[in-house]
């Protein structure tokens, strides 16, 4: 299809704004952000390829007004002010390719992730038979031993249904989503959508199945539009200039739910009151999983008759979405006054080069087959992927989804006495600031508060490591200092000091080696899911030891060097592979990692034999070199193999002697 002549590529105001043609990248939540809702490398390179490819408008998926309103922890946020920066970095790399960056802003209501979750009105009973049976069916979409999580995490939340929202909470709704649409105008985006759609908050108040309360603000259609109208007007109160947009749920396929002519009503409502455009979508958790429901929405194009009629009607632009399934479709689409504008979700996905294949009619598009894994992934919080991807994408995505979950930017580092302080003051003048502790607690564990000499050296050591932590340019607010008492709370500090990181989030425990206190070493161990650090005396501090045995442990313990040493010089790294199976396995593997890693493919991996065991060969090497340092994975073998193999990092632990250990799980 040449631009000449074509719909799809010709531009079409959006007031003030231009759309350079007439595709909309529909938002499509990633699971890419960081844990605290920040945007991540990942998230930034994603939007970054999806803008380039061409579409007019990018909207970005469904950023958190509220840190209780999250839908999952790969959430984004911009329920505070500290999220502006990265925001802003996303809204620039949109629209460095030309593309308008629109902000979806979101409220999960019942399906955040919160204990006490937010909604109309407690669940109606009435619904149960039907909940049921869609959990059933959305159960059977996942393989059988995801759904035992799933079960229990969704009744976990369908505990938190008993109560409904009273005024204060919705007065604290409509200020937070009128003050994310004024960071959102801050970061530098174009426009803000608010997500009217897929069952969440706006939704469960403008549907008869989850909104029970009487006048004022439920009973008719008209009653169950109020608080999401007032959410509207608090949006362009707060933010005014900004263009909005909304997600619109033209039909539920639920009892008593959002049907055509309800949308429509609210529709022109919406359009009364300006929006910008209305993008149009169906379904919701509750009934896509349903077989008939599966089968209207595997059809191409499924919104067309009602996107048809809706846009004869409205002044503000529609956009379509749903199976829109080539360049083709999409003409006819428009060119028929179906819809001002394409909405592609999956199909950017499937096909990345969609874009450049509609001005190029000669080379077809991979089309989405609708299998869903995208949606999967994002629900069991793997991070979207389509199956048309080459296996090593995947695995890369795989791989920044599991370092983003594990907080790696948050530290806590733990010191019991002044030996400690001054050996963590000789390691930090080696590693600040590697990108791991831009964000650390310090804990001082409390043995005996009367401890003078204790006390002193906290004092010092507060004052040095502030004075150093600006030196370097970090941000003073992102160090802090806590005590740990350890006599008063009668737990062992091991225990204490993982309730304080699981509390703040912190994905990194550093301390410092003394084999005399068993507590220590049980930390290290203890700690899952992040990165224990300990610190041992061996002056060699900075020649690195880092084995790789092929697993998905070591992958990710590269991911992690690449990350928190990148661009710090002044390391050594030997990388070594003890030889469990065919040499040439191990090396194809190491090739595959390389290139997943974007690493300079003749890094040297060196081969060592399986003797007299893997531990016993990798100590011999650390003592052949004088290495003084072991970063590696926790392979979390089990069953017979650990009974017999044992646990390399334990193994690992015990033979250190003075050196340090980073194990990462
Ligand atoms: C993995 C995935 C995540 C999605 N996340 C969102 C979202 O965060 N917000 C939203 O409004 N729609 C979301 N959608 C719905 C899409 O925007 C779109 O309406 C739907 O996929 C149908 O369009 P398509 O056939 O072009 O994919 C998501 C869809 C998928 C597949
Ligand atoms: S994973 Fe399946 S449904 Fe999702 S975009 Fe790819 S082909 Fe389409």
């Amino acid at each position: 299809m040449s631009d000449q002549g074509s719909m799809l590529f010709s531009p079409l105001a959006l007031g003030t704004l231009t759309l350079k043609n007439r595709i909309v990248a529909l938002p499509v939540f990633t699971g890419y952000a960081h844990t605290d809702g920040s945007v991540s490398p990942l998230l930034l390179e994603h939007y970054h390829s999806l803008a380039a490819s061409g579409p007019a408008m990018v909207v970005v998926a469904n950023a958190a007004v509220s840190s209780e309103g999250r839908t999952a922890k790969g959430s984004l946020r911009i329920d505070q002010d500290r999220f502006i920066p990265g925001l802003h970095r996303l809204a620039r790399v949109i629209q460095s390719s030309g593309a308008l960056a629109c902000l979806q802003l979101n409220h999960a209501g019942r399906y955040a992730i919160s204990d006490t979750p937010m909604l109309p009105s407690p669940a109606d009973s009435g619904h149960l038979a039907f909940e049921l049976a869609s959990l059933k069916h959305f159960m059977e979409s996942f393989p059988f031993d995801k759904r035992f999580g799933l079960t229990r995490f969704l009744m976990n939340k369908a505990r938190g249904w008993q109560r409904g929202m009273d005024d204060e909470d919705r007065n604290l709704v409509l200020t937070e989503f009128g003050a994310a649409a004024l960071r959102a105008q801050q970061a530098g985006f174009d426009l803000v959508e608010l997500h009217g759609s897929s069952g969440y908050l706006l939704t469960q108040y403008l549907s008869g199945f989850t909104n029970g309360l009487g006048p004022p603000l439920g009973g008719s259609p008209e009653m169950r539009a109020s608080f999401p109208l007032a959410v509207l007007d608090a949006v362009m109160a707060h933010a005014p200039g900004l263009p909005v947009g909304w997600r619109l749920l033209l039909q539920e396929w639920v009892p008593e739910g959002i049907d055509f002519s309800e949308a429509s009503a609210f529709a022109a409502k919406l359009d009364d009151r300006g929006v910008a455009y209305l993008s149009c979508t169906a379904g919701a958790y509750t009934s896509w999983f349903l077989p008939e429901i599966r089968k209207r929405m595997a059809k191409p194009a499924y919104l067309s008759p009602h996107l048809h009629t809706l846009t004869q009607s409205t002044r503000a632009p529609t956009v379509i979405s749903g199976r829109v399934i080539g360049p083709m479709q999409a003409e006819k689409l428009l060119r028929s006054d179906v819809s001002d504008l394409i909405g592609l979700a999956r199909p950017l996905l499937a096909d990345p080069q969609w874009i450049a294949k509609a001005r190029d009619v000669k080379d077809p598009v991979k089309a989405c087959i609708n299998c869903n894994t995208c949606i999967k992934r994002v629900i069991l919080n793997q991070g979207v992927a389509c199956v048309h991807w080459p296996s090593r994408k995947k695995e890369a995505i795989d791989l920044e989804v599991d370092m983003a979950a594990r907080a790696m930017f948050k530290t806590l580092v733990l010191a019991a006495n002044p030996r400690d302080l001054r050996r963590l003051k000789s390691v930090w003048q080696h590693t600040l600031p590697l990108r791991h502790y831009v964000d650390t607690t310090v804990a001082f564990l409390q043995h005996c508060p009367a401890d003078s000499e204790y006390q002193a050296a906290m004092a010092e050591f507060q004052a040095w490591s502030m004075d150093t932590w600006q030196s370097m340019g970090l941000e003073p607010n992102d160090l802090r200092f806590t005590t740990l008492d350890a006599v008063h709370e009668r737990q062992e500090p091991d225990s204490l000091a993982l309730s304080l990181a699981r509390s703040q989030d912190r994905g990194v425990i550093v301390l410092c080696r003394r084999k005399e206190e068993k507590w220590r070493e049980r930390l290290l161990h203890r700690h899952k899911f992040g990165i224990a650090e300990v610190f041992g005396t061996h002056p060699g501090f900075n020649d690195i030891l880092v084995p790789f045995d092929l697993s998905w442990a070591s992958l990710l313990v590269l991911k992690t060097l690449d990350w928190a040493f990148h661009g710090k010089g002044g390391f050594s790294f030997t990388f070594a592979h003890v030889l469990e199976g065919p040499k040439q396995a191990a090396l194809d593997r190491w090739a595959e990692v390389l290139d997943i890693l974007g690493w300079d493919p003749d890094t040297p991996l060196e081969l060592l034999s399986e003797r007299p065991d893997v531990t016993g060969a990798l100590l011999h090497l650390l003592e052949d070199r004088n290495l003084g340092r072991v970063i590696m994975g926790k392979r979390g073998r089990s069953g017979l193999a650990r009974l017999f193999l044992g646990s390399v990092s334990r193994g690992m632990a015990q033979g250190l002697a003075s050196r340090s250990l980073t194990l990462i799980s």
